[in-house]
């Protein structure tokens, strides 16, 4: 049976690898207009692609990357699309006392907000919003040669000690700035998810972050778009899902 399969990704470095691989086409029909989201559809095997972008900030023109552009890019993409499963694909900081490397690959299925502290009781678990999506499929991480993580999301590049604390007690292996909200849309539209995360950083290092992260940007680009092919061909034949 042919799949839908949608993979959100927030900047367009991380995605132009991918989109040049797949050959994939902008569609300019599917958004509402005057909306950033940007599409890429094409097709792996019998499987149906679309990459969608959060696209450019209207007002500071650079990628949209964060919670807001997350969430609202898969809303318009489920809608637009009804996909079968969406991978949130991207870069991450990495932790080396979980045994992350520059270029470490994980397949993720919990989420959780580490910059969402309200001290009210009820609201405190819905800020973290700890969440899990799939059961995957044990040979899709042997194929893809990937970890299985944790994603721990925010709106800050950097990390303050309040982050750190949630960060370390759900044993995060990836810190980025959408996956808990691509999850969250995922999860009250009741469509299966999923991330893919190229390690660009090591948050637990010696570097300054900004700098590690834009000097293996490119790195990361690549091997997300070596990892995609793989997911999407296993998922063609095979079930993503335990
Ligand atoms: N994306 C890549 N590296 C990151 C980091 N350290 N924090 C948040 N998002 C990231």
């Amino acid at each position: 049976m042919t799949k839908t399969v949608v993979i959100v990704m927030a900047m367009e470095a991380e995605a132009k690898p991918f989109v040049e691989h797949l050959q994939l086409k902008k569609d300019e029909t599917i958004f509402l207009k005057g909306f950033k989201a940007e599409c890429y559809a094409g097709s792996l095997d019998t499987t149906k692609v679309y990459l969608i972008l959060n696209g450019k900030c209207h007002k500071y023109n650079v990628d949209i990357v964060g919670t807001v552009g997350g969430a609202v890019t898969t809303f318009a993409a489920i809608q637009a699309l009804h996909p079968d499963v969406i991978i949130n694909a991207g870069t991450c900081g990495g932790f080396k006392a979980m045994g992350g490397e520059v270029g470490s690959i994980y397949l993720c299925t919990r989420f959780l907000n580490h910059d969402r502290r309200i001290a009210i009781p009820g609201f405190d678990a819905f800020g973290v919003g700890e969440l899990k999506t799939v059961d995957l499929n044990q040979g899709l991480l042997d194929h893809v040669g990937a970890k299985n993580g944790v994603v721990s999301t925010g709106n800050s590049l950097d990390m303050v000690k309040e982050d750190e604390h949630y960060i370390k007690l759900h044993k995060a292996t990836c810190k980025d700035m959408e996956g808990a909200a691509v999850a969250y849309i995922c999860d009250q539209l009741g469509v299966p998810m999923f991330a893919l995360k190229s390690v660009t950083d090591i948050v637990d290092g010696e570097h300054p972050t900004p700098e590690e992260f834009l000097k293996n940007l490119g790195t990361a680009a690549k091997c997300l778009q070596e990892a995609l092919p793989k997911v999407l061909s296993y998922i063609s034949q095979n079930s993503f899902e335990a």
